[in-house]
């Protein structure tokens, strides 16, 4: 299982504003031909969020399960949070806090040859890129800055620790692909 943290990000590094709001990133036209989440999300075996973007994404959609299930399928789902956050009911969610290791190893045990989507938000991915778990990057730069808001990864992780696989420009979205380089300082 590879950890792979699939995000959009302003130009200026945020993947929210202040009020956690997205408005920002549909302003940015996709292009129509983008076949990237057809092809990657079937990988996918299970997902990471914290409890603000979960909450986000549940606030915003309104979701129950018949729409996260339209969203997701049946992958499962590890919500951190150190409060209790509903639930959408019917739905394979597991609350969890500290430690991101023991997720992780559940994750693998379900997630089998798929990939983890680290969904966000940016210190939660960092949390698994401390631990050593963290494998890929792909964010999808909008031409957006915001000035503040919540940060795509905030880490100090230099070139030794991370390498551009590739990029792609489709419509206003610049999709870059990056590969956490493991060495013995992670
Ligand atoms: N641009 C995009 O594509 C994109 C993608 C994802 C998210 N987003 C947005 O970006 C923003 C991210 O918000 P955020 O930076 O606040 O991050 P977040 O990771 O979504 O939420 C942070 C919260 O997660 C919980 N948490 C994190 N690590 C934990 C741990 N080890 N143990 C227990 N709980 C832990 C805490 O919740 P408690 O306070 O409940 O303890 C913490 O306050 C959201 O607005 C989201 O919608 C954008």
């Amino acid at each position: 299982m590879k950890v792979q943290y699939f995000t959009a990000c302003t130009m200026d590094g945020f993947i929210a504003d202040e009020n956690n709001s997205l408005d920002w990133l549909f302003e940015a036209p996709h292009s129509e031909g983008d076949t990237f989440w057809d092809e990657w999300f079937p990988g996918v075996g299970g997902l990471v969020m914290g409890a603000t973007t979960y909450e986000w994404y549940v606030g915003r959609y309104g979701l129950g399960p018949e729409q996260w299930r339209e969203f997701y399928g049946d992958r499962p789902g590890w919500i951190f949070s150190h409060r209790e956050p509903a639930l959408i009911p019917g739905v394979d969610l597991t609350l969890v806090e500290g430690d991101v290791r023991p997720v992780h190893a559940e994750a693998a045990e379900a997630c089998g040859d798929k990939d983890l989507w680290l969904v966000g938000g940016g210190d939660l991915v960092g949390q698994f890129y401390d631990a050593g778990l963290l494998d890929e990057l792909i964010i999808q730069f909008a031409p957006v800055t915001l000035g503040g808001g919540a940060p795509v990864l905030p880490r100090r992780i230099t070139s030794k620790n991370l390498a551009f696989r590739d990029a792609s420009l489709l419509g206003q979205r610049l999709r870059v692909r990056l590969d956490v380089v493991r060495t013995e300082s992670n």
